[in-house]
């Protein structure tokens, strides 16, 4: 700032001649005018308003005038700097109302663009079945196992107490793989992860196993040639087929809800003795269908009951083969049909539904971990 002169020269303070503070205004207000977006304005604003420009220089020469001319400098000063302010306040908004148009085009989301082009497919009912089926046995505290679908005809047959002349052997029921001689197969049920358990694994042993099996069926509305089944094994110390029964009370209850009774049919196969076919009442009718007079019911064909499965108690042939002591410990089996849970427990008609894959099938089971 100038030392205040007592002789006023308006030459001496040239900044405040107003032909040069209309030139500094006008220089602004140029520079506003041409300032294309926002961070542009503000580098106008610094140049053109800020404590270096020159109208902030002038202001400050005023203080530099004797009294008599500070009114006039100071109204001219003021003018030119609320004209400048007064630019750059329009501008400001034009250039914001600028960039939120252009913000919303730029950002516009079409709302209506298909977001489902690629289809999403879903996991398939059996595998889901079979798993929740697995998870009921689980949380009793059974442990997953696992077998070959491509088996020795040893585990398949032989360890399981089938005769070499039992007809399941033959070409009418098993896939061989190469000869027949060759005694590969692909396994006929899941009861061969029973012997490979007990031969690996330390007694007692409780397991299920679920899995793929084969047998040279033709695809028809109930049959198939791949088919899945959960096998069951418990062997310990002083086992009963109270046991066992408790166990398929405990699955029917997991997957169906309490209340609904079972029941065990005298049946045959070669490593359980005594063998069992397990039926539950059903779950949707519980057995009223069968009385007299009662509606039919489509999910049991009005019996009452639904087939499960077979069990029983594990012949002791079969723990003599895997080297377990008879004396000391007994065991039970069971083998379920994951097809057939699926077919009544969902309604499913026909099996080729199940074989096709085809989503619309999958879809509305959704994702039933
Ligand atoms: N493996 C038998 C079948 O496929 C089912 C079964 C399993 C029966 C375990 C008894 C015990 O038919």
């Amino acid at each position: 700032m100038s030392a205040p002169n007592k002789s006023y020269d308006p030459v001496e303070v040239s900044a405040l001649q107003p032909a040069e503070l209309d030139k500094a205004r006008d220089a602004a207000i140029a520079a506003i005018a041409a300032a294309a977006d926002l961070d542009g304005l503000k580098a106008v604003r610094l140049a053109h308003a800020g404590d270096r420009s020159p109208l902030a220089l002038a202001n400050r020469e005023i203080g530099a005038l004797p009294p008599q001319a500070k009114a006039e400098a100071g109204k001219r000063v003021g003018a030119a700097r609320g004209a400048v302010a007064q630019a750059l306040k329009k501008r400001q908004a034009e250039l914001e109302e600028e960039r939120d148009q252009r913000v919303l085009v730029e950002e516009t989301v079409d709302v209506t663009l298909p977001w489902d082009r690629a289809p999403r497919g879903a996991r398939h009912p059996l595998t889901t079945l079979q798993e929740r089926m697995a998870d009921v046995f689980v949380a009793m505290g059974f442990e997953v196992a696992e077998g070959p679908e491509v088996e020795a005809g040893w585990f398949n047959f032989d360890a399981l107490n089938f005769k070499p002349d039992h007809p399941a052997r033959s070409m009418q029921d098993t896939f061989f793989v190469e000869s027949e001689e060759s005694d590969v197969v692909l396994r006929t049920h899941t009861s061969p992860v029973q012997i490979r358990s007990l031969l690996s694994r330390e007694l007692p042993v409780y397991v299920v196993a679920p899995g793929r099996t084969f047998r040279t069926d033709e695809l028809d509305a109930t049959h198939a040639p791949v088919f899945h089944q959960l096998e069951g094994l418990a062997v310990d110390e002083g086992l009963t087929m109270a046991d066992l029964r408790g166990a398929i009370d405990a699955f029917v209850t997991g997957m169906f809800g309490g209340g609904l009774k079972t029941r065990f049919r005298p049946s045959y196969f070669p490593f359980t003795e005594p063998s069992a076919e397990v039926d539950m009442q059903c779950f949707v009718c519980h057995g009223a269908s069968a009385e007299p007079g009662g509606e039919p019911c489509r999910t049991c064909s009005s019996e009452g009951w639904i087939e499960l499965g077979g069990c029983g108690m594990v012949n002791p042939r079969v723990l003599v083969a895997c080297g377990i002591d008879t004396g000391r410990y007994s065991g039970w089996a069971f083998g379920l049909g994951v097809e057939r849970t699926l077919m009544f427990r969902h309604g499913v008609e026909d099996m080729h539904d199940m074989v096709e894959g085809d989503v619309r099938f999958t879809l509305p089971f959704g994702m039933e971990i």
